[in-house]
């Protein structure tokens, strides 16, 4: 009798082991596949394999989204690198040429030479002050010196700035105040901001063409909006406008634009006054750039 309970006990625990074996195999397995995976260098880094639905398979996927991640931010940062590199290029090669031109007496050391070299350098030092801007903001160094200003005192600034060049091309920009806030704001920036809009519109907007600043409030925020009769955007590039470099026209002279860097610029100023830009446009009818500000930025009356 003793010796079969024995035997069964013994049955039982060798039974017990082998599921234990089984069970630990079919877990450790796996996991030693997604470690392996993870070790291996950056540049072999596959996808993991993603086996059974359990929490192993759940930990695959979200391995391989992780992997997902950082590829697309690894070929953000490659693109940033090839813009940059190509954004600089041409000013400087602009430069050279002209110094080489006249070096060679093929030009003239005169005045024009200057203004070609003035212009060139100047866009240079565009490109590089708004990466700076940009670098500040993605370290969190972005420093606003906020102080209460009148909101249209601003918009006015800006507008009065920009009338020479939108005459000059026939196009009209006009004020439509609905409020005038006293807001805690960084003015330097806000016109930047706004100066970078208007500017965007300008060179978008053809000639007998028209450009809105308008100032409006609603229960919770301000908003101030930057309306053109321009050309639109296509409804696909309306998604990219707001990225680091992107322009439609990519080829880049003085004439058609800037960095590209403006409303990435323009985004994360709005967002530093707890604010918002968006965009709205249709092609072939206009565009219309709106940033709110939120009420608590208002004077305390
Ligand atoms: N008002 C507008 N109308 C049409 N396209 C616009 C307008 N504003 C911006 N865009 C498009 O968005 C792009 C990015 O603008 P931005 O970041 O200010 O760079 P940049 O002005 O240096 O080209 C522009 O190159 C243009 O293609
Ligand atoms: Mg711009």
């Amino acid at each position: 009798m003793l010796a079969r309970s024995g035997r069964t006990s013994f049955l039982l625990a060798s039974a017990r082991s082998w599921t234990t074996l089984l069970v630990g195999t079919r877990l450790v397995r796996p996991l030693r596949r997604l470690t392996a995976s993870v070790r291996r260098p950056v540049d072999q880094q596959g996808r993991v394999p993603v086996g059974a639905r359990d929490e192993i398979g759940y930990l695959a996927v979200a391995l391989n989204d992780l992997f997902d991640r950082r590829e697309t931010m690894e070929a953000q940062r490659k693109a940033l690198v090839s813009d940059l590199a190509h954004e600089l290029r041409t000013p400087l090669t602009n430069i050279r040429g002209s110094i080489e031109a006249a070096q060679d007496g093929m030009t003239p050391t005169d005045a024009q030479l200057l203004e070609v070299l003035f212009e060139e350098t100047s866009l240079l030092q565009r490109v590089v002050d708004d990466l700076r801007d940009l670098a500040a903001a993605d370290t969190g160094n972005l420093r606003l010196h906020p102080e209460y200003v009148y909101l249209n005192d601003v918009l006015t600034q800006v507008a009065d700035a920009h009338r020479g060049i939108a005459e000059s091309q026939h196009v009209r920009l006009s004020t439509d105040f609905t409020v005038d806030p006293q807001l805690s704001v960084d003015p330097v920036r806000l016109r930047q901001v706004v100066g970078n809009l208007v500017s965007n519109a300008i060179r978008h907007t053809g000639e007998n063409g028209v450009i809105t600043l308008r100032t409006a409030a609603t229960h919770d925020q301000f908003t101030i909006e930057v309306a053109d009769t321009g050309t639109g955007i296509a409804p696909a590039d309306l998604q990219r406008i707001f990225d680091r470099f992107w322009r439609a026209d990519s080829s880049r002279s003085r004439t058609t634009g800037g960095s590209g860097l403006g409303l990435a610029i323009a985004r994360k100023l709005i967002e530093a006054h707890d604010g918002r830009i968006t965009a709205t446009s249709r092609l072939g009818v206009g565009s219309t750039f709106t940033i709110t500000l939120p009420r608590a930025r208002q004077a305390p009356t």
